[in-house]
């Protein structure tokens, strides 16, 4: 059995160093985010090269501040957490590393964690879990929807066949001439403009799959030809009518599966759970079909990626200790 009184955990999966330390569960002593946003805006994207540098030059600073923070020494440490996957392998690589100094030069037990399980766990830091729940998982690189029947079991009941949501919210950002990540301002646009654009709706094989892609070829392509037609047109209407689809899509699968399987909880996760209209959506919908369904929504500090989630999940999770051997897995899928 592994001791998680004391947990210290690294996150550096995408363009975020994070190091949280959580205390026997509950008690989060500290989660130091060092975000990389402003070095990767000049290129519209994550430049995954940059990451992994940014990450070897801050993660030691991370590390240090996360310990003065909680008041803590090394000696107090008694598990080590880190992202295994999935994420961008160089940018993992240097949060694994990391990890495994520590671990051997303070004889401190390692475990892997998928970063996925962790944005699901965020909301473990306002709400109990219920099972069994439902989660809408829902990233820059993910878009899942996912049935818990209890603790640290995941089912994967539909995902995305082409692009992620997030993705989609950055590429519409670019057309429109926004900056990285695309998804905040979008969201924030949304609210000053009118739904004047019908945008399609995609079909999907899988009954709770997703697809954005086409939506999103959609909305380049009517950006691009009102340019070329020199047409005046708002951003604010282009952000309104994408997100409505968006929100949309989303929510009726939700509502779909709450047909098949009846849950306790509906959670939302991941980086697009901070959107404020899928926030409200998802708890008027769900009410409206079920009011004894419980919809629990991460706290804001905790959607977009940071360490203590991923402690959180750590916490929770029912895996046997990492092997010093153990490398990290970019392509992590959830039922691996
Ligand atoms: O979970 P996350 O921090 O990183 C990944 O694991 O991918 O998610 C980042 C994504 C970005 O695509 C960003 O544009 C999107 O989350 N995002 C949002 C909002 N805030 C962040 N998308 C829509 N509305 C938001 N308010
Ligand atoms: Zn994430």
């Amino acid at each position: 059995m592994l001791n998680k009184e004391m947990i210290l955990s690294i996150e550096t999966s995408c363009d975020e160093t994070s190091i949280a330390v959580l205390k026997n569960g509950k008690e989060l002593l500290a989660n130091v985010v060092s975000s990389q946003i402003n070095k990767h805006k000049e290129f519209g994207g994550v430049m995954p090269e940059l990451a992994s540098r940014l990450h070897l030059e801050n993660i030691m600073y991370c590390i240090d501040a996360a310990l003065k923070e909680a008041n803590i020494d090394y000696k107090d440490i008694t598990l080590i957490v880190y992202t295994k996957g999935p994420g961008l392998i160089g940018a993992l690589h240097v949060g694994i590393q990391a990890a495994k100094a520590i671990s051997v030069a303070h004889n401190i037990p390692l475990l892997g964690v998928d970063h996925m399980k962790g944005h699901i766990y965020s909301s473990r830091y306002i709400s109990d879990f219920k099972f069994p729940l439902l989660t809408l998982v829902v990233s820059g690189g993910h878009s899942e929807l996912v049935l818990m029947e209890s603790e640290y079991k995941f089912k994967l009941l539909g995902e995305t066949k082409d692009d992620a949501v997030g993705e989609c919210y950055d590429k519409v950002a670019r057309v429109l001439g926004l900056e990285y990540p695309g998804g905040p301002i979008i969201d924030k646009l949304a609210h000053e403009g009118e739904n004047k654009y019908n945008l399609p709706y995609p079909k999907v094989e899988g009954k709770y799959d997703f697809s954005f892609s086409g939506l999103k070829t959609a909305v380049l392509n009517l950006v691009n030809n009102m340019k070329q037609k020199g047409e005046e047109f708002k951003s604010e209407d282009v952000a309104t009518s994408f997100q409505k689809r968006v929100v949309e899509i989303l929510t009726d699968k939700v509502i779909l599966a709450l047909d098949e399987y009846k849950v306790n909880q509906v959670l939302l996760a991941g980086g697009v759970s901070a959107n404020k209209e899928l926030r409200e959506t998802i708890v008027n919908r769900v009410k409206e079909k079920d009011s004894n369904i419980e919809v629990v929504l991460p706290p804001l500090w905790c959607c977009t990626d940071n360490a203590a989630m991923t402690a959180m999940a750590g916490f929770y999770s029912d895996e046997e200790e990492s092997s010093i051997d153990d490398g990290v897995n970019p392509s992590l899928e959830l039922n691996d």
